[in-house]
């Protein structure tokens, strides 16, 4: 008797193949096949990241699953297949481009699935279950482990066309989280790996918000920390497209923003520093901020810079960053 993490590995490493055999060879996927071509994506990146298409039918993927000798019970119990309201078994990806989530050990453990017909959600992933628990895992982790340990860097990313993108453009230290926010579990395997993390999400909003969040997350998971920000509200991958993968090293990467040289420009944007009063305001946060630093030379650095911005003592600036220190212990 097979258990449920047995059936859900075995489906996911023949829907595997049956998808990306499906995306290369089937009539239906001929639309598929152009959007990623229209995406810059070629053959070989296909081929390395196994990505497939799901046919649009109720049946194809039953009936292939069923001649492997699952039976539709413990295909539904283990979350390859659902069931919907009327009884009836579907492929949650049908229709939809299809990225495979491997594990670190290389198993496929569920599935993301892009919608290419501006059908909701854009992204359609796999539920959670055992093995595939979103919070815990790492997109691309296998592909790039042996390259976060060589350069000491991970580069962590939004979404999977960010990594798919870089890693086509021979970046390979490349992760990203899986449409969920980071976790501390995330943040803690990323640091098991490397010292630095280069924060690069989207250029938007949403972004600059995110960075801001996983800044702080990753910094106390005990890494270096940097931020890298996009121009014109672009992605990793649309920057890449548009400008190449050497300008997204120099331009992008090499000229991310220390942790707190990030956290001082995204605080401006909350105030008026033409005020007196924001100024105040505004001054109190960094101080904050500098006081959560835990080396010494980092807080001297800041603190020079903060006093220097605002034509103050860094003395004064000094006491009050020890102040804060003292109270928190
Ligand atoms: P984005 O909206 O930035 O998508 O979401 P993207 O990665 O740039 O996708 P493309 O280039 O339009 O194809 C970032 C990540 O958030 C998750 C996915 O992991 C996605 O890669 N996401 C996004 C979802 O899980 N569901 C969604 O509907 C949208
Ligand atoms: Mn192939
Ligand atoms: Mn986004
Ligand atoms: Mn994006
Ligand atoms: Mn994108």
């Amino acid at each position: 008797n097979r258990s449920v993490d047995q059936i859900s590995l075995r489906a996911h490493e023949l829907l595997t193949k049956f998808y990306h055999h499906i995306f290369s060879h089937a009539k239906e996927a001929e639309q598929a096949r152009s959007y990623l071509e229209n995406r810059g994506l070629t053959k070989e990146t296909i081929e390395r990241f196994q990505i497939g298409f799901a046919p649009d039918s109720n049946e194809l993927t039953t009936q292939f699953l069923q001649k492997k000798d699952f039976n539709l019970q413990e295909l539904i119990s283990s979350n390859v297949l659902a069931r919907n309201d009327q009884s009836q078994i579907y492929d949650r990806m049908r229709g939809r481009v299809v990225f495979p989530i491997r594990n670190h050990l290389a198993k496929t453990v569920g599935f993301a699935g892009r919608s290419i017909n501006e059908l909701e959600p854009k992204y359609l992933n796999s539920p959670e279950s055992a093995l595939f628990q979103k919070g815990k895992l790492l997109y691309n982790f296998d592909l790039a482990r042996s390259e976060l340990k060589r350069t000491g860097q991970a580069i962590l990313f939004e979404g999977y066309m960010d990594v798919i993108a870089a890693y086509q453009a021979d970046i390979t230290n490349v992760i990203a989280s899986l449409g969920t926010s980071v976790t501390e579990h995330q943040a803690a395997l990323i640091k098991r790996y490397v010292d630095t993390v280069v924060i690069c999400f989207d250029g938007d909003d949403a972004g600059i918000n995110a960075s801001y969040k996983v800044a702080k997350l990753m910094k106390k998971a005990g890494c270096q920390v940097r931020i890298a920000t996009l121009p014109d509200q672009l992605d990793p991958d649309a920057f890449i497209k548009k400008y190449g993968g050497k300008r997204f090293k120099e331009e992008v990467i090499e000229a991310s923003s220390t942790y707190m040289s990030f956290i001082m420009s995204y605080h401006k944007r909350e105030f008026n520093l033409k005020i007196e009063a924001d100024q105040m305001a505004y001054m109190r946060l960094v101080v904050d901020e500098i006081a959560q630093l835990n080396s010494a030379l980092d807080r001297d650095r800041y603190i020079r810079e903060l006093a220097k911005m605002f034509d103050l003592s860094p003395d004064a600036v000094l006491e009050d960053v020890d102040q804060i220190r003292k109270k928190q212990g």
